[in-house]
């Protein structure tokens, strides 16, 4: 049945609500970048088990890479080497970005070949550059652990463990690692002395000169796919082509899903190969090739101090204890 509405609550409801419209508009105007608001409906139990998984490094072959190892949450989600190191320490082809509010992104990997966060999960434990796994024996793995058994079945309400959960717990955590309250977020919710004249103006230019266009939004980026080098060229040896390697469109031949620049601060080196170590630079490259535009040191340095206030809250929780393996459960292969 429809909920009906007494006629009387109409006009209370209406003022109400476009008091808080006006209240929005005054603090946050029309921003193009929206505060991150803290995650919703949460699965507590798979949320519980996804972070046990998401720090537990037998689910790779060696025993030793978990999630954590490349999305290092003491290190912002990110493991801060230009591109990864997987299994028996073999180069990764691209660097690895953070996790944090990556349930934000419009679909996962930096092309976007997964559709989203639980299709992305599975991906790396059988990749072989990096847990070098297969999804059958990680499963064999759990299988042996009797504390993953029962908590698997508290869980998920069946007798066995499959991959579908496995993906699914992961996928639940990583929902509950978004950063809100950063100081930015502070002042587009109306805290207007939280942020310096530099930061203000660094925000000012970061909108005027249209990085506005492709980073905006709650996650300032992860929302759209774009062309790295719209204006001049991107110079890389890194093979990568983006996008068109997922749609077979030739026209997407180096589009990559648009970053998040929330904590950005943290998650150095930057793009895709990894190639820019520092904020200075990354900001000098994005106006060359993207705007065509020429920062002077002040200016882009205004522009990062911006970029620094958007570290928000990080996740915080106590280390999760790993229920131990037994006699029946198989060795993990270091060396061979
Ligand atoms: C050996 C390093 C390594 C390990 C281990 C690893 N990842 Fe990644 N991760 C990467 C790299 C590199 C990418 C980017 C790959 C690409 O875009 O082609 C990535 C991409 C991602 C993304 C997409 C983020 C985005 O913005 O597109 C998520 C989410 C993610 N990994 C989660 C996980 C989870 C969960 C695990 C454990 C099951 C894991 N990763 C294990 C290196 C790693
Ligand atoms: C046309 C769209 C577009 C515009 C405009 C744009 N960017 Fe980007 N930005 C991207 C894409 C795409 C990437 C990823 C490129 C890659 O890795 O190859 C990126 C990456 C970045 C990164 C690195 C993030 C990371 O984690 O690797 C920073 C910092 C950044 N942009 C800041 C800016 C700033 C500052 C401006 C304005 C001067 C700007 N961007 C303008 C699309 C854009």
């Amino acid at each position: 049945m429809k909920p009906k509405y007494r006629m009387g609550t109409f006009p209370t409801l209406f003022a109400a609500l476009s008091l808080t419209f006006a209240g929005f508009a005054a603090a946050a105007g029309d921003e193009p970048i929206t505060p991150i608001k803290a995650p919703t409906g949460i699965h507590q139990g798979k949320a519980e088990l996804g972070k046990k998984l998401y720090f537990d490094p037998r689910l790779s072959k060696s025993g030793f890479i978990s999630c954590n190892s490349c999305h290092n949450l003491s290190l912002g989600g990110t493991d801060n080497l230009p591109t990864a190191i997987g299994d028996r320490w073999q180069q990764g082809p691209i660097n690895s970005p953070t996790v944090l509010n990556s349930s934000l992104n419009l679909a996962q990997f930096w092309d976007g070949r997964a559709a989203d966060l639980k299709a992305q999960a599975g991906g790396p434990i059988a990749n072989p550059k990096e847990m070098g796994f297969t999804h059958e024996l990680a499963v064999n793995v759990l299988a042996t652990i009797p504390g993953y058994v029962s908590e698997f079945r508290h869980v998920f309400g069946k007798d066995k463990i499959d991959m579908d959960q496995v993906t699914e717990a992961i996928a639940e955590f990583e929902k509950t690692l978004v950063t809100p309250n950063s100081r930015f977020d502070h002042w587009l919710r109306g805290d207007e002395k939280i942020l310096t004249a530099d930061e203000k103006a660094g925000y000012a230019l970061f909108k005027k000169s249209g990085c506005v266009a492709c980073h905006n939004g709650e996650a300032v980026g992860g929302n759209s796919f774009q062309k790295m080098g719209l204006v001049e060229p991107y110079k890389t040896s890194n093979p990568a082509e983006g996008r068109s390697a997922v749609t077979g469109q030739d026209a997407e031949r180096f589009s990559f899903k648009v970053p998040t620049l929330r904590n950005v601060e943290l998650t150095y080196p930057y793009f895709h190969d990894g190639a820019a170590h520092t904020l200075t630079e990354a900001v000098n490259l994005m106006g060359r090739l993207q705007l065509g535009k020429k920062f002077s040191t002040k200016e882009n340095a205004q522009i990062v101090a911006f970029l620094k206030t958007l570290t928000g809250d990080q996740p915080s929780f106590a280390l999760p204890i790993l229920p131990p393996s037994t006699d029946k459960t198989p060795r993990p292969v270091p060396f061979d």
